[in-house]
């Protein structure tokens, strides 16, 4: 088995000499650590994101794009369109182009072996950036949040809004899950079925369309539309004369979809209230959707810190120093086990928007 990290510390050490040394004739290493590019930078760094359809991708884009700027990089930021051709031409294209470094947020976690195996070949370490890289060594480290803790909130939350722990009652719910594709949306399932299974094996979370299984659940490219259409479906069938009472959902796209499916059957006006629904990223549209009483409860994971983790592992990576991680046991992608840096993510219902705005993520307007 190949190891990569010898292999960048060696090349960083090298680098670091061959810097020093140049530097001492007055000159510019080229290739090296901390080389000067024409313009002054220290070269370029590649950011491959999914989607602009997300608003929290394009913050993590502009998050990162700016501190590492900051940091004295070139950021070349791409975004694939949800499309996996469009992500692996565009990181062909990045080492072609001799980027130093490459943070990428996959659109299929399987589906980069082939172009990483180029970027190892041209020496090009990679960070995966919230959404794990598998079945490849060619990933040196990954930067998230502490995904199965993200699925944990949701379901505490839903538990504690209907009151499961006090009351004896039964209620109705549904389970929707992220992309298939994406590593993530297993960590998300499994941590939120911790917390729920004891109530659906018990009886008191009664799930009446029977989908309790992980692929029953999942929604493509985690769309909105795709789970909107799966839960008008559920209704019809399901629900004639029945409430749904909760919808555990896994991100704030699917709830924006579930959330019509819901009202076009009459679920938030007049004695129908709206089931509890949960989310994840705290987006913007979300967020109001909260405060006007609609989505409950969303799972606030803040950019601007991810992209801080990114930058500051890619830096350090490319100066030769250890990139610091605080989780070195739970993320293997098949090959290897990832050294992951993990944040705190924070859950956020009607009670709490006000941190959003404490923490200077949107402003006191944005949310009115
Ligand atoms: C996941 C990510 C979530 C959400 C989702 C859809 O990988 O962890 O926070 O953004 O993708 O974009």
């Amino acid at each position: 088995m190949r190891t990569r990290t010898p292999r960048i510390a060696t090349a960083a050490a090298l680098a670091a000499v061959l810097t020093l040394s140049l530097t001492a004739c007055g000159q510019e290493a080229r290739g090296g650590s901390r080389y000067r590019a024409d313009d002054g930078t220290t070269g370029t760094i590649g950011l491959a994101m999914p989607t602009k359809s997300s608003e929290r991708w394009i913050a993590d884009g502009k998050n990162m794009a700016e501190q590492f700027r900051r940091a004295g990089y070139r950021p070349d930021l791409q975004y694939g369109d949800d499309k996996v051709e469009n992500q692996v031409a565009q990181l062909e294209n990045m080492i072609a182009k001799g980027h130093r470094l490459l943070v990428v947020a996959a659109i299929d976690g399987s589906a980069l072996t082939d172009v990483l195996e180029r970027a190892h070949d041209a020496g090009i370490p990679v960070i995966s950036y919230d959404r794990l890289i598998m079945g490849t060594e060619n990933v040196d480290y990954y930067a998230s949040f502490d995904n199965e803790r993200v699925g944990e909130l949701e379901a505490t939350y839903i538990v504690g809004r209907l009151g499961l722990k006090r009351n004896k009652d039964t209620f109705n719910i549904e389970l929707f899950a992220g992309s298939p594709d994406d590593n993530n949306t297993k960590y998300f399932w499994n941590g939120a079925m911790k917390v729920l299974k004891p109530y659906i094996s018990a009886g008191r979370l009664v799930v009446r369309s029977k989908q309790t299984g992980l692929n029953q659940a999942t929604t493509l490219r985690w769309d909105g539309g795709t789970a909107q259409k799966r839960m008008d479906d559920l209704i019809s069938k399901n629900y004639g004369d029945a409430r749904v009472d909760a919808v555990l959902s896994p991100y704030d796209g699917i709830s924006i979809g579930i959330i019509s499916a819901l009202k076009s059957a009459g679920y938030g006006s007049g004695d129908q209230p709206l089931p509890v629904v949960t989310g994840q990223d705290a987006e913007l549209a979300s967020v109001k959707s909260i405060i006007r009483g609609e989505q409950t409860q969303t799972v606030f994971k803040d950019t601007r810190k991810l992209a801080a983790q990114a930058v500051q592992m890619g830096d350090a990576v490319l100066t030769g120093k250890k990139p610091e991680v605080n989780n070195t046991k739970d993320y293997n992608n098949g090959k290897k086990t990832v050294p992951s840096y993990l944040l705190d993510p924070v859950s956020i219902d009607k009670s709490n928007t006000q941190l959003l705005v404490n923490e200077g993520y949107f402003t006191a307007g944005q949310l009115t």
